[in-house]
């Protein structure tokens, strides 16, 4: 008899069930009015009685153990249909999903890769912290030097000095470090300078840069590649050179594109003029060339720099810069055409 029991337990030990009813099912077989439980006790009238109480108790935690399963049994599988209940009306149609749209220095930064990439440039991207040398000095702009100002910089920290890029111009550096000429790459990313922000400026923003070295390269392929990429960006295909100044750069000049005096706004952003300037642009500093180890006298190159804020506002008017980063739900909502 206490083999029996033994292995009794085990089997309620071992139970499981899915549904209420082969629980049911269980209770009946062990505890049921003609149940293993009242065999066994009927049994247990004829145990000798040196036995008796040590099979008594075996067979009281027996049937304990029968009737603790089934309880948890019930318990877990009763909870669980109450869980289902809980989904409500399963046939109610499904709430719609709400579309997200890209954010929209996103799309322009996409668009402006786009257009260079269908003219082989391949992206390239560089550290958000830089050093002094890949900011500053290789773009041949030396300690002292006064056009460091023109870029008020953020400093992590002093000697040497570590900062967060002012210009992604630090990825050029970095780019013609690692790969050999013909290089034709853009690098877009976020820069940073430390200026008051305003509806015009902030101390974050985004830019593209653009690079191109090869044999006899010259100011003429770099005007057709801008006008290029106005044509394909705004639409526009009046530009002009106007004659400025980088350290990285010479001769350098700033791009202007014909925006035209159409509409009130047209003449409110290009202050009566219908030009507006979109970016900085030049050939490639020999110096600048020499410092990451590009021969000058073989290889000439030019490079220019935008920023992809400036872009957005003109192609979507938007007339704050701060409205980039605050990430209002009914400013993003507005891009959710544009891919
Ligand atoms: N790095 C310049 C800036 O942040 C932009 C720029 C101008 C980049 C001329 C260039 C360039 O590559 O040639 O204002």
């Amino acid at each position: 008899m206490k083999i029996r029991i033994n292995d009794l337990l085990d089997e309620i030990n071992d139970f499981s069930a899915d549904t209420l009813e082969n629980v049911e099912a269980f209770r009946i077989k062990f505890l049921g009015s003609k149940g293993l439980l009242k065999q066994l006790f009927t049994e247990f009238k004829d145990v000798e009685p040196s036995l008796k109480k040590e099979i008594g108790q075996s067979l009281n935690n027996l049937r304990n153990s029968a009737t603790e399963k089934i309880n948890s049994l019930k318990n877990s599988l009763e909870n669980n249909i109450q869980v289902e209940h809980n989904y409500g009306d399963l046939t109610k149609p499904e709430e719609p999903i709400e579309l997200g749209s890209m954010h929209p220095i996103s799309i322009v930064k996409n668009q402006i890769i786009d257009i260079f990439s269908r003219i082989g440039f391949t992206v390239s991207e560089g550290p958000e912290i830089e050093d002094d040398w890949h900011n500053f000095t290789a773009l041949n702009l030396p300690e002292y030097h006064p056009a460091r100002d023109m870029q008020d910089t953020f400093f992590i920290e002093k000697d040497p000095d570590i900062l967060l890029r002012t210009h992604t111009s630090s990825v050029q550096v970095r780019y013609m470090e690692k790969n050999k000429p013909p290089i034709r790459t853009i690098s877009p990313g976020r820069v940073f300078r430390n200026e008051d922000i305003s509806a015009r400026a902030h101390c974050i923003f985004h830019q593209v840069e653009g690079l191109y070295i090869d044999t006899d390269v010259s100011f003429a392929d770099l005007k057709q590649a801008l006008l290029y990429f106005t044509k394909e960006m705004f639409g526009k295909s009046k530009i002009r050179l106007r004659p400025s100044y980088f350290p990285f750069t010479e001769p350098s000049a700033e791009v202007d594109i014909y925006w035209g005096l159409e509409t009130e706004t047209d003449y409110k952003i290009t202050k009566g003029t219908g030009w507006l300037e979109i970016m900085g642009c030049g050939m490639v500093d020999p110096n600048v060339l020499k410092n990451a180890n590009i021969d000058p006298d073989v290889y000439s190159g030019y490079a220019f720099g935008m920023g992809i804020e400036r872009i957005a506002m003109l192609l979507y008017q938007i007339p704050d810069i701060r409205m980039f980063y605050e990430n209002d739900i009914r400013f993003l909502k507005q891009f959710k055409s544009v891919i």
